[in-house]
């Protein structure tokens, strides 16, 4: 028992960016801030680092491609951070995956979904999701490192 958690802990975070967000910093910078998704990664990097871990850090505009992302964390990953993006409103295919992992789950949003347009304030991945940050801006993805390093202590 002790020995699968100490190899789940050497694999890295997966972190997961859907649609549009290779375009943050210019994309709405007053809904989504001027932090790049180069910068976001950086800091992600950083902050996992201080915690001892590694991070996988992907983005795709691509519903299939995230789910087969989701798939891989699956055997390759200790935990997964998903901003979802738009699919997070519509996708059963993502939250389907989703509920096939067993390692932890934290679903990041930019803006809090819940202040916007109705069509924004339902998410599939919160179904399955561990645990949700939201409104923080890119400070998110951080506290999202840093539940994770707690959850996987946690659990040792
Ligand atoms: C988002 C919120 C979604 O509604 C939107 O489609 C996004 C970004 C956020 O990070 O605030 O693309 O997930």
């Amino acid at each position: 028992m002790a020995k699968k958690s100490k190899q789940s802990k050497t694999l890295p975070i997966y972190i997961l960016n859907g649609p549009n967000l290779n375009l943050l910093g210019t994309r709405e910078p007053e809904v989504y801030g001027y932090t790049t998704l180069a910068q976001v990664e950086q800091m992600c990097a950083k902050q996992a680092a201080s915690h001892g871990l590694a991070i996988s850090f992907r983005q795709s505009n691509h519903e299939g491609e995230i789910v087969e992302q989701i798939q891989e964390a699956r055997t390759g990953g200790c935990a997964v951070i998903i901003n979802p993006a738009g699919y997070g409103h519509t996708s059963i295919a993502i939250l389907d995956s989703i509920q096939m992992l067993k390692v932890p789950v934290i679903e990041v949003h930019l803006s809090n979904i819940h202040r916007r347009e109705p069509y924004r304030n339902h998410s599939y991945v919160s179904k399955a999701a561990t645990g949700i940050v939201m409104g923080l801006g890119a400070q998110g993805y951080l506290r999202a490192i840093d539940a994770v390093a707690e959850i996987l202590k946690v659990k040792k």
